[in-house]
């Protein structure tokens, strides 16, 4: 696991552009593993500033869905993925995958799997992480085979999300989600994470002790992972000892 210490979430938004625009243009037909919530906002924005051509082979999966949202509902994760990306890309209608949230669930999730295996398997899978160590919606204890299925939310990840809706009771109780087995096969898989709130899930991550109770410790055995977090989601012992950390003048340099 390779470990990017950047000074702010700007920095690690333009570090996670930098590896969407790099996967493309080494490889313009990839398969793009899409994350939604605060954390990639940034790394959206700068993405929509980029070429949109650069889409036009590419195939995108997001992780999760609300169930019960509509994809024309503003607070489906469909919308946001068309307001903070879809719009600004040229990436054709059919080549964009998220689980559909109004579909019966168990076939919807299997056909959703197969989807992903058929277009031949991530290439590059886009992570937040959730105050509790979720990765997409897989809540402490869920087994790191699992794959595509409906979960029920945390009360805490759906209190963290209702920041995004009117009221708590807004916030849709139930998703789907790519299971942890789904996300591992992933070839390569960046991880982000920013801000104070993160710092303890972070910790648990970078301790290297794998547990079902933090389902980010699942990574630990994947081969290529990188974390790109900010120093307000490192705990001091791990910035002391930070491994990697790059320049913002070197990533300027690799953008251009
Ligand atoms: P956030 O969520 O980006 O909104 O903090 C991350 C997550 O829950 O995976």
């Amino acid at each position: 696991m390779e470990l990017i210490v950047v000074n702010h979430e700007e920095e690690m938004s333009k570090w996670a552009a930098y590896y969407i625009l790099r996967q493309l243009k080494q490889k313009p037909d990839s398969i793009l593993g899409l994350a939604t919530g605060g954390t990639p906002l940034g790394m959206y924005r700068l993405l929509r500033q980029q070429d949109k051509q650069l889409y036009a082979k590419a195939t995108t999966f997001n992780l999760d869905e609300y169930a019960g949202l509509p994809a024309g509902h503003p607070q489906s994760y469909r919308a946001y993925m068309k307001d903070e990306l879809f719009s600004a890309i040229e990436l054709p209608e059919a080549q964009s995958h998220l689980p559909d949230g109004m579909a019966d669930p168990e076939i919807e999730c299997a056909a959703y799997e197969e989807q992903i295996e058929a277009s031949g398997g991530i290439d590059l899978q886009i992570l937040g992480i959730g105050s509790n160590g979720h990765i997409g919606f897989n809540e402490p204890g869920t087994p790191f085979d699992s794959r595509t299925h409906k979960v029920e939310l945390k009360e805490e990840t759906r209190k963290a999300n209702q920041r995004f809706f009117d009221k708590l009771d807004d916030v849709p109780t139930h998703a789907l989600t790519m299971g942890i087995g789904t996300i591992l096969k992933s070839r390569k898989i960046v991880l982000l994470a920013s801000g104070q709130e993160k710092q303890e899930a972070l910790r648990l991550l970078l301790s290297g002790i794998q547990t079902v109770d933090v389902p980010a410790t699942s990574l630990l055995d994947h081969p290529d992972v990188t974390v790109i977090a900010d120093c307000a989601a490192l705990p001091e012992t791990v910035l002391e000892q930070a491994a990697i950390s790059f320049s913002m003048e070197h990533l300027n340099l690799m953008m251009t």
